[in-house]
């Protein structure tokens, strides 16, 4: 049985991918930093990314056979806010790990974003130049480029993605599904465009990626895309909500605090040629997202906050 190591496994991909690797029979031992968690079916530790001296020692108690390391501070606000916090999480700890994991001789997949790419053209390859438009961003793209280098053989697994969250208001998913369903109206960004994958979709794709040893830079995202605005609209309709609710603006007449790249549509045909598969689509996710619910994971999650 494979030990894998989730780090940020509080977080919404964490959570997602720890359940669906449990699934799969693996053995799971999570980090989290300041949240607890109670009554999951897998080892939880509290490790905080900041100590850096610290981590060696923490991997190596860890005894894993392979780490997923999907903690950052992913939130561009607060990433914009704490630049020097961003990089010392973001960027630093990832090259440590990725360099313990190496002198280990254990699989490294590191998890970065779509953002790293400045949203000019859209179609973006894992080859094409980055430029990231916010410190978020740049500290990412700083992980990446510190993972590579502690370890070459690594994977880096650029990604975006919606579920249910622990604290039920982490992704878009939530934000459009919390407000419909009391009957808000809100704002839908029709020029903001991303391919997102249904977190426990993204979770399977990693891990059959860790199964097949990829190594290098792949894009792990829906086959489709589409504005933010329309996925407002996807999930109001399956869900049965107004979709009449959503009103669609241009991104600048959001007041966001932190500048977002606009066009981050991409190119996954790298890792639909490794996998031998294509990806899911908006609506395959949709249909996931939607069962879970109805399976009651939302509320399965919740439970989870001690
Ligand atoms: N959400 C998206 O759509 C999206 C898009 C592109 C890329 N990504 C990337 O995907 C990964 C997962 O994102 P997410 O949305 O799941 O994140 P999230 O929900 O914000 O969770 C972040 C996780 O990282 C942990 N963490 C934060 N600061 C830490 C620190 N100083 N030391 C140790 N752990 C720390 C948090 O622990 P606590 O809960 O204990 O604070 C939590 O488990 C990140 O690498 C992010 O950059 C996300």
């Amino acid at each position: 049985m494979t030990r894998l190591l989730i780090t940020g496994v509080s977080g919404l991909l964490g959570i997602n991918l720890a359940l669906v690797a449990v699934e799969e029979g693996c053995d799971v031992v999570g980090w989290s930093n300041r949240r607890s968690l109670k009554g999951v079916p897998f080892e939880q530790q509290n490790v905080s990314l900041e100590e850096l001296s610290s981590l060696p020692g923490a991997l190596q108690s860890a005894k894993a056979d392979a780490v997923i390391h999907c903690a950052a501070i992913a939130n561009l606000d607060a990433a914009q806010q704490q630049p020097e916090l961003a990089r010392l999480v973001n960027a630093q700890a990832p090259g440590v790990l990725a360099c313990e994991a190496r002198k280990f001789g254990i699989p490294f997949v590191h998890i970065s974003t779509d953002s790293v790419f400045d949203g000019s053209e859209g179609g973006y390859r894992e080859d094409d130049l980055p430029n990231p438009q916010n410190t978020y961003a740049q500290s990412k793209l700083a992980g990446e480029q510190a993972v590579r280098q502690a370890y070459p053989g690594a994977l880096v697994a650029r990604v975006v993605f919606y579920g249910w969250s622990i604290s039920g208001t982490r992704s878009l998913a939530e934000f459009f599904f919390n407000n419909l369903s009391q009957g808000k109206s809100v704002n839908g960004f029709t020029d903001s465009i991303f391919s997102p994958l249904y977190a426990r979709d993204l979770a399977a794709l990693l891990l059959e990626a860790l199964s097949k040893n990829l190594s290098g830079t792949y894009h792990f995202f829906s086959r489709e895309s589409l504005s933010k605005y329309e996925f407002g609209v996807a999930l109001a309709r399956r869900f049965g909500l107004d979709e009449s609710l959503i009103t669609p603006v241009q991104t600048s007449q959001g007041n966001l605090l932190t500048t977002r790249s606009l066009n981050l549509s991409a190119n996954t045909d790298k890792l639909k040629n490794a996998l031998a598969h294509d990806l899911p689509g908006i609506k395959e996710g949709m249909d996931g997202l939607f069962e879970d619910y109805q399976k009651g994971l939302r509320k399965r999650l919740a439970d989870f906050l001690a």
